[in-house]
């Protein structure tokens, strides 16, 4: 979403700066943030102060996204050289906050879920559209609801003109954007047609030169069996899922306030794997939540183990500021870490199975990135990295390749047509 955030601040200032990848030669330096966990926001006091070391004379500096809007004037206090601070869900007031001397706006309730961005994208292959903005979701670790406010879904018609626009100017994939986006559709700021996720990625399905669908995050609560059957059967959309299951422990996701237990969690993946055998499905898992026992993370083994994960997003839960979950007593640091560590080698050594079951599979590889030693790499339908021996010519492409050898992260193929 920060990815899109960046781009939407490029299209609304693309008539008046150019990108340069030179900060000393910068007019204009911008941060984008993420506060979902403590690190990033050390790390952005560190980046900026080297920032405003290098800086040319006469430039400004912003600092934008979540921490922008949870940090707020303390940004100013820590560090007075900054020009504006433009919170996350802000974003379309970019264009007055470069031209406003110390230029603040973290408003949570603002609404932007109608705007009409300019057009500007990283990638000329694979678009991302924002479909809702903010998160209702109260978890009791997390800090978004506090930096991205209430969750608006953005008019179908706005989501289906952006992803025309962008098959148009030849991108084959569409990558649709929210917090939690199968929620789609439970609250438009003005009267709209009413419209689920399911019925939304049917429509895009029907965009003439869209050829591949993804998206992130659904939550595993609203994963109905209507979700899950277009899912299943619309050819466009990959087989890759992305599931974030937190904790396995039932115990643990109710003190969290997922809303859904162990057994949902894996009834949903074991039932979408029976559905669709060749989906991957991806997770984030929080260890070391203040109430989890040694059970409780027994029990998040158990699901790693019975779901075989093709990829995972593992983090040490990090007390956020302004969330529920901010004062309890923190779990010893190297408890925390040894189970961080057991969680990744048990998941390394299913990948490792996972990747070398691919070798002599014929994927469908979408061929978007250049990488060293004359290598072209792109993804496959359930999202498996491919490289290739090749040339840019490949670029854009979607090709078949036959996968003659696995490492944990990238299978490496040849073209076979
Ligand atoms: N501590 C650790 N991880 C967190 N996440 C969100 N909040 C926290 C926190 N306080 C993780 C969740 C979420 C992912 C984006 O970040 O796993 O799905
Ligand atoms: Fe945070 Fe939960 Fe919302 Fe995800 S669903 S953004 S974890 S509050």
């Amino acid at each position: 979403m920060n990815v899109r955030d960046s781009e939407h601040i490029v299209a609304e200032l693309k008539d008046e700066y150019k990108l340069t990848d030179d900060i000393s030669k910068a007019d204009l330096i911008l941060i984008n943030t993420c506060s979902v966990r403590e690190k990033p926001v050390h790390k952005l006091f560190s980046e900026i102060g080297a920032f405003n070391k290098v800086r040319k004379n006469g430039s400004k500096i912003g600092v934008c996204g979540c921490t922008a809007s949870h940090l707020g004037e303390e940004i100013f206090n820590k560090a007075p050289f900054v020009d504006f601070v433009l919170g996350a869900r802000n974003v379309s007031k970019i264009s007055e906050a470069v031209k406003t001397p110390k230029f603040i706006s973290t408003d949570i309730n603002y609404d932007e879920s109608e705007f009409a961005f300019g057009e500007f994208r990283g990638s000329p292959y694979k678009a991302f559209v924002n479909i809702m903005i903010g998160c209702d979701k109260k978890c009791s670790y997390c800090i978004v609801p506090q930096t991205r406010g209430k969750e608006i879904s953005i008019p179908a018609e706005i989501i289906l003109n952006e992803a025309s626009k962008a098959v148009q100017n030849g991108a084959k994939e569409i990558f649709l954007l929210g917090q939690n986006v199968n929620n789609y559709g439970k609250f438009f700021s003005s009267r709209h047609e009413k419209m689920d996720f399911s019925d939304l990625l049917v429509k895009i399905s029907e965009i003439k030169g869209v050829e591949r669908i993804r998206f992130t995050s659904p939550h595993p609560l609203h994963m109905d069996d209507k979700f899950l059957d277009i899912f299943t059967s619309n050819p466009k959309i990959c087989k890759s899922m992305h599931m974030p299951l937190q904790s396995g422990s039932t115990k643990v996701l109710r003190d969290m306030r997922r809303g859904y237990d162990k057994e949902w969690f894996l009834n949903r993946a074991l039932r979408l794997r029976k559905m669709c055998p060749e989906v991957s499905i991806s997770t984030d898992i929080i260890v070391a939540y203040p109430t989890e026992s040694e059970d409780d993370f027994k029990d998040t083994m158990e699901v790693l183990n019975e779901v075989k994960f093709e990829q995972i997003f593992s983090f040490k839960f990090s007390p956020r500021p302004l969330t529920a979950a901010e004062n309890l007593p923190l779990i010893d640091n190297e408890i925390a870490s040894k189970r961080l560590e057991i969680l990744q080698s048990r998941h390394n050594e299913i990948l490792d199975e996972i990747m070398k079951n691919q070798v002599g599979k014929i994927f469908d590889v979408y061929f978007e990135e250049l990488r060293a030693n004359g290598e072209v790499a792109g993804r496959s339908f359930s999202n498996f990295l491919v490289s290739v021996k090749g040339s840019e010519d490949l670029l854009g492409k979607i090709l078949p390749v036959r996968i003659e050898k696995a490492s944990r992260m990238v299978l490496y193929g040849k073209i076979t047509a």
